[in-house]
């Protein structure tokens, strides 16, 4: 069976976090994976040999990663071929009220406009607030707009809110929509 690639671009790591959960989920269910990072040398090698694909980025300033938008349209002709899956992480999509909701939904979409991806499956993911990675700036700025979101100001700390179950679950309903075959129940 071909392996299912999971290609992620990142800039605080949280998107990273994210693919390896998902890589190690499907290696769970006893598939073979290829989990790369778009902004590394290994992206250059990626291949058409896949059943399917995980891609993922993160939104910053209301646009996801340059590496990601390059990626899919260097490799827009195989890539059409196969199932895909988005995930986009972002603060918005960890927010309770329907207008944040609707915001990350908007962001993936314009994502999606701007490479042409035709994805079978999108998830907008929580992401998080790392305060102690920023730099000074970086953290007034965020503890602002997490202010105004309802996320939490307290720049002592880091601030996770992605929902691993909700993520799993993404998982799954892929695998099941794709039909893709091969899949291991998983117990518990
Ligand atoms: C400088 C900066 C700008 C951001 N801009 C947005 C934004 O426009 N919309 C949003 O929903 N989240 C925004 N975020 C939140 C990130 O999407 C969130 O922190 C995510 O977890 C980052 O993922 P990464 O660690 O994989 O890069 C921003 C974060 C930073 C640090």
């Amino acid at each position: 069976m071909q392996p299912i690639l999971v290609a992620y671009a990142t800039t605080e790591g949280q998107t990273r976090k994210v693919a390896e959960f998902i890589a190690e989920r499907l290696r769970i269910r006893g598939h073979r994976v290829d989990l790369v990072d778009l902004a590394t040398p290994a992206a250059q090698g990626i291949g058409s040999a896949y059943q399917a694909a995980f891609i993922g980025g993160s939104v910053h300033q209301h646009k996801h990663q340059s590496a990601l938008v390059h990626f899919v349209k260097s490799n827009r002709d195989w890539l059409a071929s196969l199932p895909v899956a988005l995930f986009s992480v972002s603060l918005a999509a960890a927010m309770d009220d329907m207008d944040s909701r609707l915001e990350a939904r908007r962001l993936a979409n314009e994502f999606l406009d701007e490479s042409g991806l035709k994805p079978l499956e999108v998830r907008c993911v929580a992401g998080a607030l790392k305060y102690t990675q920023y730099d000074y700036f970086k953290r007034l700025i965020m503890r602002m707009i997490a202010q105004q979101r309802g996320g939490s100001t307290d720049t002592e700390h880091d601030h996770e809110y992605t929902n691993w179950n909700d993520v799993e679950a993404f998982v799954d309903e892929f695998l099941a929509a794709a039909h893709v075959p091969g899949s291991r129940p998983v117990k518990g």
